[in-house]
């Protein structure tokens, strides 16, 4: 049996990937690939911190829910009656089943395998045929819920109950945001953005995705061409953000105004109307970490979601805003195809570097490699993990102090 990563030593090397950009190096390769870190991970990441699961607008009515899933956790995203957002497991608290999947509107939710009732606040509230079942009381069961906080339109979930809000720590993100009003930007209903080609699975760790989303030092490198020209990384540039930032923002230049990813090069859609000169010549890159990129074009703000399912395998959902009352335009459809086709081949093309860096992470000859100045957010978000994991693992080391 292979020894075990985690030991104090591990966790020491990591110093060398915290400091500034031009001294750091990246994460140890085994942070990518080792099954013991990735369970490691879950309690030093998933478990503790807030964790996007979609819209808002996907679930707007009273009744109206949509599903999702984190590290493996069936979830239900549902707005009660009374307007309130909820989150809750999906898993049935009789026999496990999943008491909902998908999307709907419902008065409550009825597991289809024995009729057990649940409100949308998680209550059970019917259990047929349990008569009988001694120490049985309805009112102590209900589906675990989970803290719930919306931020600019996203919805955001915690399994910790004691987490501290969002929001508070998002306020350089809000300030870059601002001209975009996300909160209120159109985008598509649920029903459009949860299946295969817009929800794939891959086989890679979810930080060599997000790190490619917020990698700007390949952008006219990987994507060299007439379309992403336009947006050289050397105009690439790394605002300060406030120490206890929960987000980051990067911008990239770009070499013209109101530039498009399409073959016009321009944008197509309706300008987001709230934008400053200076935002119509630059792309503005929003992570929050570890589950939401977002990339925020003149007329067109495309978002992925991540979600870990495992050492090497995430779930990988993307989606779009546009301007308010821009979905209404006859043409949209058309206009959008277009603006998605510019997108496409570099999304291929990001996609086979995802593999290919898996494979290489997985190699005895996996670098701890040096980072330029264009990869200014690797060190932010380096910082953002070493300091997760190393309170983790002092958490552990106490607990199992206190345990000897
Ligand atoms: S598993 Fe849900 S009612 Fe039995
Ligand atoms: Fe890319």
């Amino acid at each position: 049996m292979p020894d075990s990563l985690l030991n104090d030593a591990f966790f020491a090397q990591m110093d060398s990937s915290i400091g500034d950009i031009n001294d750091a190096e990246s994460l140890p390769p085994g942070c990518y690939t080792d099954p013991e870190f990735f369970e490691f991970e879950k309690e030093a990441i998933f478990n503790r911190e807030w964790l996007c699961v979609g819209r808002e607008s996907w679930a707007k009515e009273p009744g109206a829910y949509f599903t999702t899933s984190h590290v493996g956790e069936p979830l239900i995203v549902a707005r009660t009656h009374s307007g309130e957002l909820k989150a809750l497991s999906a898993v049935c608290q009789h026999r496990a089943m999943l008491v909902a999947e998908g999307h709907g509107k419902v008065r409550s939710f009825l597991c289809p395998y024995h009729h057990w009732a649940y409100g949308l606040d998680g209550q059970l509230i019917g259990a047929p045929a349990m008569d009988k079942a001694c120490n049985f009381d309805i009112k102590s069961i209900r589906l675990p819920a989970l803290k719930v906080e919306t931020w600019q339109g996203f919805v955001f979930v915690n399994f910790d109950q004691a987490a501290a809000p969002l929001a508070p720590r998002l306020t350089a993100l809000d300030a870059a945001l601002a001209p975009y009003d996300l909160a209120h930007a159109d985008g598509p209903e649920f029903a459009e953005v949860s299946q295969f080609p817009i929800v794939q699975k891959y086989a890679w760790n979810w930080k060599v995705q997000y790190e490619n989303s917020n990698d700007g030092y390949h952008a006219n490198r990987l994507h060299h061409g007439p379309i992403h020209d336009m947006c050289p990384s050397d105009l690439a540039s790394f605002p300060e953000m406030p120490a206890d930032t929960a987000g980051y923002v990067r911008y990239n230049g770009t070499l013209d105004r109101d530039v498009g990813f399409n073959a016009t090069r321009h944008a197509v859609l309706p300008v987001f109307p709230g934008l400053t000169e200076e935002d119509r010549r630059r792309f503005v890159f929003v992570n929050v970490p570890p589950t939401l990129s977002i990339f925020a074009r003149v007329d067109y703000v495309s978002y992925s979601i991540f979600r870990a399912d495992g050492p090497e395998a995430m779930t990988h959902q993307r989606a779009w805003l546009v301007a308010p009352g821009a979905m209404r335009l006859p043409m949209f459809r058309e206009l959008q195809g277009m603006t998605a086709a510019g997108s496409l081949l570099i999304g291929q093309q990001d996609r086979h570097v995802d593999a290919a860096v898996q494979q290489g992470l997985r190699s005895r000859f996996a670098p701890r490699g040096r980072y330029s100045w264009q990869e200014g957010a690797q060190s932010s978000f380096n910082q953002w993990l070493v300091a997760r994991y190393r309170a983790a693992w002092v958490r552990g080391s106490a607990a199992s102090e206190a345990g000897n």
